[in-house]
């Protein structure tokens, strides 16, 4: 069934207004269900306080937590309801990193986010941890078969990869990373954040053994929203950094017991509204199919990208031999920054992505920023061809 892209439109208040929104991959719109979940628990808890909400909203909590399951083709109990995808992210990879001696390693690729590189130099200098950044292969996207060659040294304890770059439409094959992390046993988080909504996930497809993502960007989910996946046989082996008295009990006076689930890694205080609101996000997801969202997706990427290339002076930046939504290019006589404030004048929404979300790659492309469009389903040919003539006339 093909998407009733009118019908989606019209459920989303942000696309009444003659702004075109690029900006999917910072910031979606959200849909009126989700707004109105949001609201409504805000209201409930203006009037009966936040506790006996909370009681009463706990059902669609757990639907949330069951949907996001669903969203990965993981089971309820592996799924943590956090706040964003650098705490997902951090709970897991801190989980590992205490188990870790120094001199052990950490692999890891060039599209990685700047809040996850940080993680790992602070790893590194705390805990003494070293980071093996894995080359690319021609295309732009983790070479594989590198990866494996240094998977064979036993000092290797954790393969992190991010599976949608921040600034550009690489999607890197997290399938096959997950194939060479298994091989030899070692445990693989993925940082999902960008794919999430945007292209279908399965955690055992994938071979994962934790999954990050956040719910603002192609979920179309609240802000301050996030998830991670961990999965029940790895779980165990793991105590995440930040427990308190959810993930743990204090069961004596000098010792505690830690929750058997994935819950192991949320806290206690939580954003009740922003669950509720991203459970009604991840079911539209799952109704509209991911499938075909991410066929739509690429279907405008590509329209836009075959625009641009058309125009004088402009450069396609996208790196991968699989893209997705996201389209990063420059343009020679304009810097990103200039061009994001000329189509924001034209009511035309874009941003930019620089060296300090992603340095590796930006470093490997001599470049310290780009324009990036994100695109998503529910943008129209229109809007992209509007795009397009905006910069053509710049
Ligand atoms: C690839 C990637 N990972 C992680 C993050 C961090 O997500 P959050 O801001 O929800 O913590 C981002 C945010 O843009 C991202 O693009």
């Amino acid at each position: 069934m093909p998407l009733d892209i009118d019908a989606i439109r019209r459920e989303t208040p942000g696309c009444a207004s003659d702004r075109a929104h690029f900006l999917h991959c910072g910031a979606s719109l959200p849909p009126a269900r989700v707004v109105r979940a949001v609201k409504d628990h805000l209201d409930l808890e203006a009037a009966v306080g936040g506790y006996e909400a909370e009681r009463r909203a706990e059902p669609g909590i757990e639907a949330t937590r069951r949907s996001v399951a669903r969203l990965l083709s993981a089971a309820a109990d592996e799924i943590a309801l956090v706040e964003n995808a650098t705490i997902a992210w951090n709970q897991a990879f801190w989980s590992v990193v205490w188990t870790l001696r120094p001199g052990d390693r950490v692999a890891t690729c060039r599209a990685d986010y700047a809040s996850n590189a940080i993680s790992l130099l602070q790893a590194k200098r705390r805990r003494g941890v070293e980071i093996d950044v894995i080359p690319d292969d021609a295309h732009g996207r983790i070479d594989v078969e590198a990866l494996a060659r240094r998977l064979e040294d036993d000092r290797v304890k954790l393969v992190t990869l991010t599976h949608v770059a921040t600034g550009n439409g690489l999607v890197n094959p997290a399938e096959e990373v997950g194939r060479a992390a298994r091989a030899r046993g070692i445990p693989f988080l993925l940082d999902a954040c960008q794919s999430a909504g945007q292209l279908p996930l399965d955690v055992d497809a994938i071979g994962c053994d934790f999954l990050s993502a956040t719910g603002r960007k192609h979920l179309r989910g609240p802000r301050g929203t996030g998830f991670l996946y961990a999965r029940r046989d790895t779980t165990a082996r793991y105590e995440p950094a930040t427990l308190d008295l959810l993930g743990a009990t204090w069961t004596d006076v000098d010792a505690y017991a830690v929750r058997g689930d994935a819950r192991r890694y949320e806290t206690w205080e939580r954003n009740v509204a922003g669950m509720l609101g991203l459970g009604v996000a991840v079911d539209l997801a799952l109704e509209l199919g991911l499938d075909a969202i991410e066929e739509r997706s690429v279907r405008l990427a590509d329209r836009l990208r075959a625009r641009l290339a058309e125009i004088d002076g402009v450069e396609g930046r996208d790196l991968g031999d699989r893209r997705c939504g996201i389209v990063a290019f420059t343009h020679a006589a304009h810097e990103p920054d200039r061009i994001v404030r000329a189509l924001a004048a034209r009511k035309i929404e874009v941003g930019t992505s620089t060296v300090l979300s992603t340095r590796h790659q930006m470093e490997d492309l001599g470049l310290d920023a780009v324009v990036r469009a994100g695109v998503h389903y529910l943008n129209t040919e229109e809007e992209v061809d509007r795009l397009a003539e905006a910069l053509r006339t710049l």
